[in-house]
């Protein structure tokens, strides 16, 4: 088969995009409890890019196959009853651990991380849903349990953000939006948004901390780290709480105000996916995925993408993609 190949981990990331090569690989026949999955298409999310340079939790032997989710259909199984019952489905699938990558034209994994489809989500869709619609759910469900009456978000641009955003909207709850430039501003002030924030105008902390207040927005969402959560959490409200998501300034989280931890009630934790599936419980998970689909499907809620690219342009396609990450995702076909 063919697939997208990363010959070795590189920090810069200009020249980890350029390496990479496709290549003919082996087929690695299904164990027990996994599918075969011939992919249709496979997006590129943050978490791709941190991988390629090296800076994710997840570090696979190299020369390896990128890519943490994708769509396709399944052609061969295991032989557990839940390999065998998702047979000839169509699936949105995601790689965990020493899991292959999704760049490719087959993947093997585990059935546990295949997500059947329902009929009518779009293959760009269903490329784009094993990870961040569930994020959003998984987030959104802590806001809601905790009732917080407004939320914010930083990265506010990208796609997780935008998920939160629509879910936050038909629960009536207010969204601070953080985003990095005065175009992002304008594209969510035009969208209707109501309260937009450029991290970096020199009144970005006064205006966030005085319309937290306002709107009494006690938990945060973060994409970033770095200073931005530091100054997150000193600008919001007695009891605030920030829960970190990702990484995107690459930076660890800082300036932080110790004060404001031990007098103010403030705190702050972590979200991550996998752990937020496996407390959810199969059931509980496939009511979620079900309400997702129709969501998606009937254009209440979508994921942006920006272009599709074949294997053999997955550097251009990379490249467009780190250049306007807000303008939505790329896709990958073999
Ligand atoms: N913890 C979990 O389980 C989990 C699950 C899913 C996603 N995530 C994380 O969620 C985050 C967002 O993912 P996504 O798919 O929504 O991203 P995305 O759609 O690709 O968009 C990324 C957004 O972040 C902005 N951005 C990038 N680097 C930034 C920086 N250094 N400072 C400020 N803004 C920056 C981009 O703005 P520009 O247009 O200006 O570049 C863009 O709006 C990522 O960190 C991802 O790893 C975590």
């Amino acid at each position: 088969m063919r697939a997208v190949v990363l010959q070795e981990y590189n920090s810069n990331l200009g020249r980890i995009i350029r390496s990479l090569s496709v290549q003919e690989k082996e087929v690695r026949a299904p164990g027990d409890d996994e599918v075969l999955v011939r992919m249709d298409c496979a997006p590129c999310n943050p978490s791709d890019i941190a991988f390629l340079r090296g800076m994710y939790i997840v570090s696979r032997p190299v020369p390896v196959i990128p890519g943490f989710e994708g769509t396709g259909k399944i052609v061969a199984t295991g032989t557990s009853h839940s390999a065998l019952s998702l047979a000839g489905k169509k699936v949105s699938c995601f790689s965990q651990g020493s899991e292959e990558g999704t760049w490719a034209e087959y993947v093997t994994v585990s059935a546990g991380h295949c997500i059947p489809v329902r009929e009518g989500l779009s293959v760009e869709q269903a490329a784009c849903l094993a990870v961040n619609p569930f994020t959003a759910a998984g987030l959104m469900e802590i806001a809601a349990a905790d009732r917080h009456r407004a939320v914010i978000l930083t990265a506010a641009g990208g796609q997780v953000s935008t998920f939160i955003r629509k879910m936050a909207a038909g629960k009536g709850i207010p969204v601070i939006n953080i985003v990095r430039s005065d175009h992002q501003v304008r594209a969510l002030s035009e969208q209707g948004e109501h309260y937009v924030l450029n991290q970096k105008d020199d009144t970005f902390a006064d205006r966030l901390k005085s319309l937290s207040k306002q709107l009494e927005a006690t938990i945060a969402f973060d994409a970033i780290g770095g200073e931005m959560t530091g100054i997150l959490l000193n600008a919001m409200p007695h009891d605030s709480q920030v829960i970190l998501y990702g990484g995107l300034s690459g930076l660890p989280a800082a300036n932080l105000d110790i004060l404001e931890v031990i007098f103010h009630g403030k705190s702050l934790r972590g979200f991550n996916l996998a752990d937020w599936i496996s407390q959810t419980g199969v059931e509980r998970f496939s009511e979620i995925s079900g309400q997702l689909q129709d969501q998606i499907i009937s254009g209440k809620l979508t994921t942006r993408i920006q272009a599709t690219f074949p294997f053999e342009q997955v550097v251009r396609g990379l490249l467009q993609y780190v250049g306007n990450m807000s303008k939505g995702k790329v896709l990958f076909v073999p």
